[in-house]
């Protein structure tokens, strides 16, 4: 039996610190692990016994001795997660948690795509569902792409998915010609140019730091390009005082935690919304952590065969960028 047994309408009175006791109380029960991503609304990130990028956090997952993984991050982390551990029970906040760059790339479409192109290698971003995984050769993640295909024999073909954008940065700086499947993140390419041009007129110092998830009407305002844990780690060793930082805004929770003296300026979005925040990652909240867990639901499951197919490239990508 669990210690902690908090019903759900008790949370709305509930100071935050006893909600955060009540969860380690019930990860100490589940001899369970939070793994969550940098774009997870700061309260998630200080609970979180990981924080990580993508690559980082599928290293953890697939390192993990804990019975239950709690992934406080989008579907197909918690699904990667799984696939890594299929006996461990593995917890996402809200399954509603998707991803735009995920669902642009439908199964069955991708499945006559790739069919199209039978002699090529398929290099897929870790942004996709476990049925393009399994379609995949090997899985990269944005802080190991380069590395990846560089490591892939000049006169092999590639068709890279589903990032349109990652892709064109790999081929840019592989100086390779991907065929590239036409997907994009939202958050991503909400940035305005004009808008980023303004603040880099009112901050003449700023440094522009950007993930490869921007379009490369963005990307060619960036000084240093790079995943969010390249990006984070960036702004620590640079001299550089005043970023202006063009990725989902959570990141900056872990800038101003790690360097508190630097300024760290969010990029503009086109219009007047939050819309630097990833609608499908801020699904996840403390008060549902505390349910997934109390609940021990909703769970990640997979069909086996997938998740065997789904494997085999993940194991590559960790492989190839040990
Ligand atoms: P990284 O975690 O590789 O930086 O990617 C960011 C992202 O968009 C995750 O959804
Ligand atoms: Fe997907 Fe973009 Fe959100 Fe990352 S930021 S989870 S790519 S929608």
């Amino acid at each position: 039996m669990f210690t902690t047994a908090l019903r759900p309408q008790d949370l709305s009175s509930l100071p935050p610190d006893d909600l955060v006791a009540a969860i380690h109380a019930l990860k100490q029960d589940l001899n369970a692990v939070i793994l969550a991503h940098y774009y997870q609304e700061p309260a998630i990130q200080d609970i979180a016994d990981y924080i990580g990028d993508s690559l980082g956090l599928s290293r953890q997952a697939a390192a993990i001795d804990a019975d239950v993984i709690v992934f406080a991050g989008v579907h197909f982390m918690a699904e990667t997660a799984k696939i890594l551990n299929p006996d461990k029970l593995v917890l996402l906040p809200d399954l509603e948690a998707g991803c735009s760059l995920a669902d642009s790339c439908p199964p069955a479409e991708f499945a006559a795509f790739k069919a199209t192109h039978p002699d090529h290698l398929v290099i897929s971003y870790i942004n996709c569902t476990a049925e393009i995984k399994a379609m995949s050769d090997i899985i990269c993640t944005s802080s190991n792409a380069v590395k990846i295909v560089e490591q892939i024999p000049a006169e092999q073909p590639i068709l890279f998915a589903p990032d349109q954008n990652l892709g064109r940065y790999v081929m840019a700086q592989t100086e390779r010609d991907l065929v590239l499947w036409p997907g994009s993140c939202i958050v991503h390419e909400t940035f305005s140019e004009r808008r980023l041009i303004e603040l880099k007129v009112k901050y003449p110092a700023a440094e522009v730091i950007a993930h490869p998830e921007c379009e490369p009407t963005l990307l060619r305002h960036a000084s240093y390009i790079g995943s969010t844990t390249a990006l984070l780690n960036y702004t620590q060793t640079s001299p550089q005082q005043t970023f202006i930082v063009a990725t989902e805004a959570g990141i900056l929770h872990q800038m101003q935690k790690q360097a508190p003296e630097k300024q760290y300026i969010p990029a503009p979005p086109t219009g007047p919304c939050a819309c630097n925040e990833c609608p499908f990652m801020r699904l996840n909240t403390l008060e549902k952590l505390y349910w997934a867990m109390r609940d021990r639901k909703p769970a990640l499951t997979l069909p086996e065969e997938i998740r065997q197919a789904a494997l085999k490239p993940i194991q590559r990508m960790l492989a190839m960028s040990a």
